[in-house]
C-alpha cells in the first residue's frame, strides 16, 4: 500500500465547538498523521479558489460564507492509503448518509456544516496540499 499525502480540513463548525482536539486524536488514532498543521481564517478568495470546481454549482456562494465564517484548521495527513481511508473515517458529505463511527456522523451538522473537508482523489490532494503548504511546512515522520 502506497503512503500518501491528502489536505484535511477542520472547519468553522467543528472548530467553534472546540473539536479540534477529538478530531486530531481520531486521525492519529487511525495512523493518519498530520505531517503538517496550521490555523487560518480564509478570505473569500482563499475559499473561492480552494472550491473552484463547485462554482456552478447553487450553493457555491453560501459554502463560501461558511468557510470564511470563522478561523478553519489546515492539515495534511500522510499515511498509508490516506487519501481513501481519510474519506472512510471522515463519512459521507451529508451527515444524514454518513456511517456510524465516522466523523461527519458523529460531529456534522448539515450538508454544509459537515465538520471536515478530505481531498477526493490523488490529483485533487496534489492540488489542495500546495494550496495551503510549502515543502518546506510538510515534516515527513
Ligand atoms: P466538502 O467535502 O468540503 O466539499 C464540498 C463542500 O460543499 C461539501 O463538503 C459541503 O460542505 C458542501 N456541499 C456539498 N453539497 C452541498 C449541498 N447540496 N448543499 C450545501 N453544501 C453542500
Amino acid at each position: 500500500m502506497a503512503t500518501e499525502r491528502t489536505l484535511s480540513i477542520i472547519k468553522p463548525d467543528a472548530v467553534r465547538k472546540h473539536l479540534v482536539g477529538q478530531i486530531v486524536a481520531r486521525f492519529e488514532a487511525e495512523k493518519l498523521t498530520p505531517i503538517a498543521m496550521k490555523m487560518k481564517h480564509l478570505s473569500r478568495q482563499e475559499a473561492e479558489g480552494f472550491y473552484a470546481e463547485h462554482r456552478e454549482r447553487p450553493f457555491f456562494s453560501a459554502l463560501v460564507d461558511f468557510m470564511t465564517s470563522g478561523p478553519v484548521v489546515l492539515m495534511v495527513l500522510e499515511g498509508d492509503d490516506a487519501i481513501a481511508r481519510n474519506r472512510a473515517v471522515m463519512g459521507a458529505t451529508n451527515p444524514q448518509n454518513a456511517a456510524e463511527g465516522t466523523l461527519r456522523k458523529q460531529f456534522a451538522e448539515s450538508v454544509q456544516c459537515n465538520a471536515v473537508h478530505g481531498s477526493d482523489s490523488p490529483t485533487s490532494a496534489a492540488r489542495e496540499v500546495a494550496y495551503f503548504f510549502a515543502q518546506i511546512e510538510q515534516c515527513p515522520r
